[in-house]
């Protein structure tokens, strides 16, 4: 046996340095399951659903913080496995107020119901006490049902590793356990940029996307349309959900080269603009009478080019400044540059793109 090599289910493979025991199962195609896990987050240990069996350890080990070592013989699959992971979630589900929430109210929204489904957990089996207390919080983004939550600390430790903002935390402990702001305040008035990774990495539905969940009502099946964040020049990459030709929400894409799963307010929850009937949907033009006037393309840029002509032939090359805006791609920038430079003969511009 080298070095890197161990036992997974009965084969021998081979793993890489720091690797641990759910990434290399996962990497060799066992469907090991997970609540409290986020790949983009470190690691947690919290729920024990990813619980394997390993050689020479009494009780079976939480394989998303177990590292591989060589010569390891583990088994990811077997009745006892079964049967403690169903445990768990009927310990989880029997105190959760509702395992069918609406799809819309987040990505990952579906994860607690799918599991209990899978290994048929029944929800009732230890009913009694129950955790989490849902907070009114009358922000217009971020629904705050806590009677849905388990305890995963996904979105803390999302808040505190993606975002960098620590905007909430946990208090107490047991069945007293709750996810808070500082002071217990609105999240309004708290370090939240209302980014909605939270919300995106809830495993239950327990914290919803407001947003989206006001479209439930609009029928039809929910398409998934993969895009890039048209607000500025990071390129963030999303899915849009649409019903017939309605825009119904937002998920971010969690292997969105740019952005990895993680959105701004902007990307998350301001796509209501393309319904909106002040929406501009042709060019408008100042009229004799002072006032803007719907005009064609054609029509509007002829008055563009006189204007720019006029102002240039009075007041010079230099009296020009364009700015290009932060949502024109890399390609429409680059015209951009080539106009104002070449055809207006003045290097003024600028563009407020973060980017
Ligand atoms: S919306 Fe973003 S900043 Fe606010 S609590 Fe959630 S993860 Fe933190
Ligand atoms: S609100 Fe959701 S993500 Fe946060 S701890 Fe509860 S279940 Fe986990
Ligand atoms: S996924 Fe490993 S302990 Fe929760």
């Amino acid at each position: 046996m080298t070095e890197s090599k161990l036992t997974l289910d009965g084969q021998q493979v081979e793993f890489t340095p720091g690797e641990t025991l759910y990434e290399l199962a996962s990497r060799h195609g066992k469907t090991i399951p997970t609540l409290c896990y986020d790949p983009r987050l470190e690691p947690f240990g919290g729920c024990r659903l990813c619980a394997v069996e390993l050689e020479g350890t009494k009780a079976p080990v939480a394989s998303c913080t177990m590292r591989a070592t060589p010569g390891m013989v583990v088994r990811t699959d077997s009745q006892s496995l079964d049967k403690l992971r169903r445990t768990l979630l009927e310990m989880v589900a029997s105190e959760n107020r509702e395992l069918e929430v609406d799809p819309l109210r987040g990505y990952a929204s579906q994860q607690l119901k799918e599991l209990v489904d899978r290994y048929g957990a029944r929800t009732g089996r230890f009913k009694g006490r129950t955790s989490g207390k849902s907070h009114a919080d009358d922000n217009p983004f971020i629904l705050r049902d806590y009677d849905l939550c388990i305890s995963c600390y996904r979105c803390v430790r999302v808040c505190a590793e993606q975002e960098g903002d620590y905007a909430i935390s946990i208090m107490n402990r047991g069945f007293e356990t709750r996810i808070t702001t500082e002071f217990e305040g609105k999240l309004k008035d708290s370090q939240c940029t209302f980014c909605g990774q939270c919300v995106q990495t809830c495993p239950t539905g327990a914290l919803a996307d407001r947003k989206a969940l006001a479209n439930a009502k609009i029928p039809g099946e929910t398409r998934k349309t993969r895009t890039t964040c048209a607000y500025c020049g990071v390129g963030c990459s999303l899915d849009v959900l649409s019903r017939g030709d309605r825009i119904v929400g937002v998920h971010p894409a969690m292997d969105g080269p740019a952005n990895e799963g993680a959105l701004c307010i902007k990307g998350q929850f301001a796509f209501d603009f393309v319904h909106h009937p002040d929406r501009l949907k042709s060019p408008l033009v100042r009229g004799e009478d002072g006032e803007l006037h719907e005009a064609s393309w054609d029509e509007a840029l002829d008055r563009a080019a006189r204007g720019l002509g006029q102002v240039i032939e009075e007041h010079g090359r230099h009296s020009v400044y364009c700015i290009a805006s932060g949502r024109t791609p890399s390609e429409a920038c680059y015209l951009m540059g080539k106009f104002v430079r070449a055809g207006l003969g003045t290097s003024y511009i600028d563009n407020c793109s973060r980017a």
